[in-house]
């Protein structure tokens, strides 16, 4: 199946783990910027969905991004960094996601610029993702 990873970063986190997620599934990446809200996930089935927690919640661009969007039939894997405090991102996230399936949340901590989650976490987290969607 093919998959999209849809990524916002700020200060570089998510883009790094965005970047080494396409090179672990061979995803396409879009990076949802602020004021560019033009692309289309209409032909992917599987979409990581790679966001900050800000104040407890989604970044602003995201949310936008996420809620112009038709997500029936979709499974959406959120993976999102974050220093510890994940407030309500979560239910947030599903309940945007209308008629998707939001599954196997993953959290990626960094202090800062200091990524805390082990890279093979995320690449098991990965292989699961993409055994359980026959994506090789
Ligand atoms: C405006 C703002 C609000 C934040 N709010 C939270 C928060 O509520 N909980 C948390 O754990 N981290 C919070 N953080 C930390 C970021 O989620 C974390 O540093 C993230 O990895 C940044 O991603 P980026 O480098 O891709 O922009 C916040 C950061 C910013 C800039």
């Amino acid at each position: 199946m093919k998959s999209l990873i849809v990524f916002f970063s700020r200060t570089g986190n998510t883009r790094k783990i965005a970047d080494k997620l396409s090179l672990i599934t061979g995803s396409e990446k879009e990076d949802v910027e602020e004021g560019k809200d033009t692309g289309d996930i209409k032909d992917y089935p599987v979409i990581f969905l790679l966001s900050p927690v800000w104040d407890g919640r989604l970044p602003g661009p995201v949310r936008s991004y996420v809620a112009k969007r038709d997500w029936r039939g979709k499974k959406i894997y959120p993976l999102i960094t974050n220093g510890g405090l994940m407030g309500s991102i979560y239910p947030e996230i599903i309940s945007l996601c209308k008629g998707g399936r939001v599954d196997e949340p993953l959290s990626v901590r960094f202090i800062f610029e200091d990524q805390k989650t082990e890279d093979p976490e995320i690449e098991a987290w990965a292989g699961r993702i993409m055994r359980s969607n026959l994506m090789f």
